[in-house]
């Protein structure tokens, strides 16, 4: 392995050293391939063109990205001929809404979008969850780009086809599989994210290094100062090679059955805490996963699965890039109850007759799924973890 060539890219790259990496996402008739590189905003409506027939698109965004990033893709657009419209949205959590995804569909429709149209979705998680589901229900389907413009949307939710909106319930409880049919990953564009939103994005690239690829893991603890200078080979790196750990369980489970679900590690306590936090600046999404993940690891601990020196490490890292570890870390007064973040904990999804699922570790890059944890165990756990927050 060569420096600054973490495991997982070799063979990634396309050809040519200007051209964009490529990691393919096998998924039999819905399998696409998602190009990663600097520069290919501009490129995005010949690609897109080009690969996918050339569709009559509708761009949806929210107001940061437009201001920084939406013309160059209109131009290409209207360039072609194939600029259908743009739908701006507010930037937010609060956007995955059901108001916010029925407005979405009749928009497109009004737009006059038919079957073989197709939707780019230019921003973060935000827009590619809610963008994604119209896709999905417009038309009973209609074709999807996402074109991630955060580090978390790069190398995570843009990738495997999840889509949805948050409820009174919980988060991302509404929503459906639909597939992209490209994605863009266009590392330039991260040039304008806030640093927050990058440390929020590098979770989910560290996530999977922590559970299936510690040499990665290992990447990123001496690379991760270059990833926030920006320096285009870094970025590309962490987000190939984040990807290709994504497509490769994606393409074992693709509805999330099984192995699919380690993607989920530090997200069953960090859904609990974003939920507590109301889905709010007070707590991104990242920020409650890197607390989740430090839970998940001191859970792990304490069941005797695991060695005190890797619980450091971990939170070590996380917190050298300036990430929340400890309930502690989460601004403001107020903290959780163990009985309430418990309550949200058994909305997540992979509960099964009542018992939650957790990702537990047994050593850096080992994650599993586990039912066997009792609830009074994690009550008895979490109680703990707020008490440390509390002295
Ligand atoms: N579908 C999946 O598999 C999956 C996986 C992980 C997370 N998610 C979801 O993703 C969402 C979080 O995504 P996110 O962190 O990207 O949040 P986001 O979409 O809210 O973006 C974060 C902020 O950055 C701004 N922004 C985006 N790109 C920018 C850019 N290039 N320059 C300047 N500002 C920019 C946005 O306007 C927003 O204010 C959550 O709702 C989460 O549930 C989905």
């Amino acid at each position: 392995m060569s420096p600054g060539s973490p495991r997982g890219l070799e063979g990634v790259g396309s050809g040519s050293p200007g051209d964009p990496l490529a990691v393919h996402v096998a998924l039999g008739e819905r399998a696409y391939d998602v190009l990663i590189g600097p520069g290919l905003l501009g490129q995005a409506a010949e690609l897109i063109n080009a690969r996918l027939g050339a569709p009559n698109c509708a761009i949806v965004t929210d107001a940061n990205v437009a201001r920084h990033h939406l013309r160059p893709l209109e131009r290409g657009l209207a360039a072609l001929g194939r600029h259908a419209g743009t739908i701006v949205l507010a930037a937010g959590e609060e956007t995955k809404s059901f108001a916010a995804l029925a407005s979405l569909c009749e928009r497109l429709l009004t737009m006059g979008l038919e079957r073989g149209g197709l939707v780019i979705a230019l921003g973060g998680g935000v827009i590619g969850d809610l963008a994604g589901l119209a896709a999905s229900l417009v038309r009973r389907g209609i074709r999807l780009v996402q074109v991630p413009t955060t580090l978390l949307a790069q190398v995570d939710s843009s990738v495997g086809g999840k889509t949805g909106i948050n409820t009174p319930q919980g988060k991302n409880l509404v929503g459906t599989f639909h597939q992209p049919s490209l994605v863009l990953a266009d590392i330039s564009l991260l040039a304008t994210l806030p640093v927050r939103e990058l440390r929020a994005g590098y979770v989910e690239a560290a996530k999977y290094g922590l559970l299936g690829d510690a040499a990665f893991f290992g990447w990123l603890e001496q690379n991760w100062q270059a990833v926030f200078a920006h320096q285009p080979q870094a970025l590309a790196n962490l987000v190939a090679t984040s990807v290709r750990g994504k497509a490769a369980i994606v393409a074992r489970d693709e509805t999330e059955t099984g192995e699919r679900m380690l993607l989920n590690l530090g997200h069953t306590f960090g859904h609990a805490l974003e939920a507590w936090a109301g889905y709010s600046q007070r707590l991104l999404h990242g920020e409650a996963v890197a607390i989740g993940i430090c839970q998940a690891f001191r859970l792990s601990q304490e069941l005797g699965l695991l060695d005190a020196a890797s619980v450091e490490r971990v939170t070590a890292h996380l917190r050298a890039v300036g990430l929340p570890t400890r309930i502690a870390d989460i601004p403001g007064d107020a903290k959780p109850d163990a009985a309430s973040l418990l309550k949200m904990m058994h909305q997540d999804k992979k509960v099964r007759d009542g018992r939650l699922t957790l990702i537990l570790i047994r050593g850096i890059g080992q994650a599993f799924v586990s039912r066997d944890v009792v609830t009074q165990t994690v009550e008895a756990f979490l109680t703990r973890q707020i008490g440390a927050a509390c002295t």
